[in-house]
């Protein structure tokens, strides 16, 4: 039986960071879904065309992912794409609480889907879209957090 699993996240905008978790899934899972959730409670710097544009950009180079947005519940997704897993990237303890509450309410949603957890690589364990926001605000270089077309978007949107 193939498995599909799906990743689900704001990526406002996308980082190395997630494009590690991605990898890793891949090798797990037969087909792997990154879904840009379009309605968060987060204020976004990009819009939701943005995120699943810079997304595809970024992650072009990975057989068997697609790149797509969703309204509404995650767990609802889950169910109308035939997933079973929904990733989460964990990069430190300060992760985990929120975490585990998502992956509780999740599982009282939708029974049949499991959440999986994947750590990034090392280097990867500080980076945060907000921070990368900051950072290229302030004229800092991102280039080894994000995509180059990202750092180009990051550019054009938030320094003045
Ligand atoms: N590399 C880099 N950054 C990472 C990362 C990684 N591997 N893993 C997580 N992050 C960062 C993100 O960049 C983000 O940083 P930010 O706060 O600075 O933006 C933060 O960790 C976590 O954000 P993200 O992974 O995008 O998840 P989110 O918490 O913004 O997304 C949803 C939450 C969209 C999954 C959740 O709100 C959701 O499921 N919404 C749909 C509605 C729903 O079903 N709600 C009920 C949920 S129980």
């Amino acid at each position: 039986m193939k498995v599909t699993a799906i990743y689900p996240g704001t990526f406002d905008p996308v980082t190395n960071g997630h494009t590690d978790i991605v990898m890793r899934a891949t090798r797990l899972f037969d087909n792997v879904i990154v879904a840009i959730a379009a309605s968060t409670p987060k204020q976004t710097a990009f819009s939701l065309e943005e995120r699943v544009k810079m997304a595809n950009i970024a992650l072009k180079d990975i057989d068997n992912v697609e790149v797509c947005s969703f309204e509404g519940l995650v767990t609802a997704y889950a169910r109308s794409r035939d997933a079973s897993v929904i990733i989460r990237g964990l990069r430190a303890v300060s992760d985990f609480e929120y975490e585990f509450q998502m992956a509780s309410m999740n599982r009282q949603l939708n029974d049949k889907t499991e959440t999986v957890f994947l750590t990034p690589a090392e280097q990867f364990g500080y980076i945060s879209s907000s921070l990368v926001r900051e950072v290229a605000s302030l004229g800092g270089d991102v280039s080894r957090f994000v995509h180059k077309d990202v750092v180009k978007a990051l550019k054009e949107r938030l320094t003045v």
